[in-house]
């Protein structure tokens, strides 16, 4: 059978689902309650038991549920008091959000380069960013790949500096004994419709800190407080809540995750012994210490000299043409036009960032841009194929050289 033919095969879709989201989606209409309503006076119960159900699930104290991931690192940082002009280190390697949060808050992200192998912040380069105007740190486990979180929050600790999880990509990930999430002062998740748990969008923010988990609730229900009269709007705050169509499915493909979960994982594995096995191929490594890894997305960095001097482009596009799902992995954050032209928020003073004009140069951030360039990614999806389909992407890779 030719490549063309086999991958006629068509690899799994996301987002699965059954009668049983359509059921809950349909109990939510014929119930009436459409919001979660207060703490105190439940309207719906599904963004309650949501909330509930996922601090358990990744094995923290509190959840507040929010409507998207963005929004989810946007709160932990105000509540954390992060605001005008104050310095926030994140990875250069992630999706946007990871530091348009930052700039929602009217603070300025500042990048920092990653490991060539894990693909994750190189806890390394930390120390270098931190000036008198650093106040928290981003770390984002992408790809569910942990950051060297201990020594991370080490760091943190010495500086006192604040530390927010992006574990958008890292749902039950797991180092060194502990779920992510859980290191730092607060964790946050996206539930957007191409992640490994989801709703089409929504979010989490995860925290063991009754005092803050408090505030972050006040900032994402509009300045209210528990137990308090509810048109008594304390602080700032706005409706972040998330809505009871968003939790109602939510809960259902929470009890889809952990065979898909499992699967993932072992997948993974077999894949990548496979792959790494080809010369010039390299999956992205787990941390040392990780335990289990979230998997959101597959990313592998080529070496192009030893696939006769292929572009990205070029392998990328004959993946693809053959039927073999692949997605770019993030352009490094320095360079994106936003950052790039410094056109962020009216009055903000972004000249000490270490982005904008020539700033954003690709030879300030060289392991980064090396690696953006040459690497590729699977969605995740892919992980839950059958393993003549996992052999047909090793086939093919081999049949590149
Ligand atoms: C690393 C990372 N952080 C944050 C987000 C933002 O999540 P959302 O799309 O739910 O706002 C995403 C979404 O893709 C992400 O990949």
């Amino acid at each position: 059978m030719s490549f063309k033919q086999k991958a006629k095969k068509k690899f799994p879709d996301w987002p699965v689902y059954d009668d049983n989201e359509i059921k809950a989606l349909t109990n939510v209409i014929k119930s009436g309650k459409w919001w979660c309503g207060s703490p105190e006076v439940h309207q719906g119960e599904n963004v309650w038991k949501f909330q509930k159900e996922f601090a358990k699930f990744q094995g923290a104290k509190h959840c507040i549920a929010v409507f998207n991931g963005t929004v989810a690192i946007e709160v932990p940082l105000l509540a954390l008091g992060i605001g005008l002009e104050d310095e926030v280190i994140v990875s250069d390697y992630t999706f946007v959000a990871s530091a348009s949060a930052v700039v929602a808050t009217n603070a300025v992200p500042i990048f920092c380069d990653i490991d060539p192998n894990t693909l994750v912040m190189n806890v390394n380069k930390v120390e270098d960013l931190i000036t008198d105007r650093t106040k928290a740190i981003i770390p984002v486990h992408l790809g569910g790949n942990p950051v060297e979180m201990d020594r991370l929050m080490e760091i943190a600790d010495k500086n006192n500096l604040k530390v927010i999880e992006d574990c958008s990509h890292a749902h039950e990930s797991i180092y060194k004994g502990k779920y992510v999430g859980n290191w730092g002062h607060a964790g946050t998740f996206s539930f957007q419709a191409s992640k490994v748990l989801t709703a089409g969008e929504g979010g989490a923010i995860i925290t063991n800190d009754d005092k803050l988990s408090d505030l972050i609730y006040t900032i994402s229900d509009c300045g209210r407080k528990k137990n308090q009269y509810g048109y008594s709007h304390y602080i700032y705050g706005t409706n972040y809540r998330m809505s009871e169509y968003q939790a109602a499915v939510l809960l259902e493909q929470m009890k889809k995750f952990p065979a898909q979960h499992k699967l993932r994982n072992k997948n993974a594995k077999y894949l990548m012994d496979k792959l790494n096995a080809i010369d010039g191929i390299h999956v992205m490594k787990p941390t040392p210490g990780t335990e289990m890894l979230g998997w959101y997305i597959y990313p592998f960095v080529f070496e192009p000299e030893k696939f006769g001097g292929i572009t990205k482009l070029e392998f990328y596009k004959k993946l693809n043409r053959n039927g073999i799902p692949t997605d770019d992995c993030y352009p490094p954050l320095h360079g994106l036009d936003c950052f790039k032209n410094i056109d962020l928020r009216k009055g903000i003073d972004y000249s000490n960032a270490n982005w904008g004009g020539e700033k954003s140069n690709d030879n300030n951030f060289p392991i980064v841009s090396d690696i953006y360039s040459r690497s590729i990614e699977f969605p995740h999806e892919m992980l839950l194929a059958s393993k003549d389909k996992l052999d047909f992407i090793v086939d093919f890779i081999k049949s590149l050289k």
